[in-house]
């Protein structure tokens, strides 16, 4: 089966958060399945750019209304990624060191949108599939089906991946003529709510519709920033499939950005060496639980109650207990974690900011893991923490409620309900109690690592659902 994925991130050429992550991956298990899979991606100016090779597949130029914007597709050549990358430069508009956040997000990926679909069409073979991911890629599924230029691409089946509902990519009926020219009979799938809404017009165009967990789709039902009632009237086309995570770059018995390598067999000493050389690292006491935190400090995650459950747990423990904290976000969050750092010196530290390799060795050296978040629509975290032998602490949410089960039922982790300071610290209280129970906790570990989150078996699930559409014939 010849695979497209078209996304606005994908690791390691852009990334920002666990989109990245699946987009990188999950490719590379279809490619190993026997499929043809190429990715394509905006050419944003990252360090995976500049310091990778690429050939020019494809001129061309995008016209946005009055706009004309020159791109090229170019093809990354040195195949280390298990799958063709394509960048599509367009200058004008990616040729920047961000992935999101300017006044022109709509043109960009608009554009990004369009050029794609022109590289694919004027290919000598057409695809099967055409995977989108979020609202970046959304109008794809309306323009292949109805776009008078990609008359040639009407067999093509489309699938929108959705790893957040919140962001939904709106804009205004002005911006209308932006697009290729279509059947106006068609124009009543771009509107939703007096506006165009790039995720909605997705949904409803997709010939199916996959969430990032099963909890997650139950969810958008219940609460999707205005889209509910659409993701009620879809339920027949859509899945939830729980994201794997890929087993090779994290693997502690391999991975080369922690400091000693470990496997079920040898987890106490080796997590315990990490241990010692992050907490020398960030002047915290390794004979004492470690809980960290990994991730974008915004209210969806939680990191607005980090602050406070932080200093919380840290009185009510008497600081015999360690907290660390990586992410970055909200400015005002990132200040008050960066407070706290005069008030429990020894106990807690904070480093805003993303750094992968600091990320791995946090994995590696906790003992704790806090994801407190409001909405997780899977979370990859948790699958890293069980793998790397940490215990997940997590709200009961998405693919969080999914992945944890608590260490009273029987299960790998904590979980708690609300995404509150109270409810956090109670974990905490819980963790503090079960950490000196040595035997106890370690089976909790033994079984989070023997859990078995691999691509492998989640692709699969995916190719059903591609041939199930395929095997439609109504267009
Ligand atoms: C988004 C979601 C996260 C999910 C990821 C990958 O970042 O917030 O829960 O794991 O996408 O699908």
């Amino acid at each position: 089966m010849e695979i497209f994925h078209i996304s606005a991130e994908c690791y390691p050429m852009a990334k920002v958060g666990g989109l990245a992550d699946v987009v990188g991956a999950l490719p590379k298990y279809q490619n190993k399945e026997g499929h043809q899979v190429r990715v394509i991606v905006p050419c944003y100016d990252t360090k995976f750019y500049s310091q990778n090779q690429f050939e020019c597949v494809h001129t061309g130029t995008v016209k946005l209304g009055n706009f004309k914007f020159p791109f090229n597709v170019l093809k990354e050549t040195t195949d280390q990624l298990g799958y063709e990358l394509y960048l599509i430069e367009i200058k004008e508009l990616f040729d920047r060191p961000n992935i999101y956040g300017y006044e022109d997000d709509i043109e960009r990926f608009l554009s990004f949108q369009i050029a794609g679909l022109d590289w694919i069409s004027q290919r000598n073979s057409i695809p099967d599939i055409i995977n989108c991911h979020d609202h970046h890629t959304g109008i794809i599924p309306f323009m292949v089906k109805y776009a008078y230029k990609y008359e040639k691409l009407r067999s093509v089946r489309t699938v929108i991946t959705i790893h957040n509902g919140l962001y939904q990519g709106w804009f205004g009926f002005d911006k209308l003529h932006y697009l290729p020219e279509f059947d106006l009979m068609h124009v009543g799938f771009l509107e939703w709510n007096n506006s165009l809404n790039s995720l909605a017009v997705g949904v409803k165009c997709a010939h199916a519709v996959t969430t990032v967990s099963p909890s997650y789709l139950n969810e958008i039902n219940i609460f999707s920033n205005g889209l509910e009632s659409l993701f009620n009237s879809v339920r027949y086309k859509s899945k939830g499939i729980l994201n794997g995570i890929d087993i090779e770059v994290w693997n502690p018995s391999k991975d080369e950005m922690i400091n000693e390598n470990y496997d079920l067999s040898t987890f106490v000493t080796g997590k315990q060496k990490n241990k010692e050389k992050l907490c020398e690292q960030f002047e915290l006491d390794p004979s004492k639980p470690l809980f960290s935190f990994i991730g974008r400090l915004f209210e969806e995650k939680g990191g607005d109650l980090l602050p406070q459950a932080a200093a919380l747990a840290l009185s009510e423990n008497f600081e015999n207990i360690n907290i660390l904290i990586l992410g970055s976000g909200n400015t005002e969050i990132e200040s008050q974690l960066i407070q706290l750092r005069n008030d429990y010196n020894g106990n807690y530290n904070v480093f805003i900011g993303y750094n992968e390799e600091l990320a791995h060795l946090i994995y590696a050296g906790s003992d704790f893991i806090l994801m407190p978040s409001r909405v997780e629509p899977c979370g990859l975290n948790q699958m890293y923490a069980l793998r790397y032998g940490t215990v997940p602490i997590v709200r009961r949410t998405g693919g969080l409620q999914d992945t944890v089960i608590d260490f009273g039922d029987n299960g790998n982790g904590i979980c708690h309900d609300q995404a509150s300071v109270g409810d956090i610290c109670y974990s905490i209280n819980r963790a503090v109690k079960l950490y000196p129970d040595k035997a106890h906790f370690n089976k909790i570990i033994e079984k989070g690592m023997e859990t078995d989150h691999s691509w492998e078996r989640v692709c699969k699930e995916y190719i059903e659902i591609y041939n199930l559409i395929i095997q439609q014939n109504e267009v």
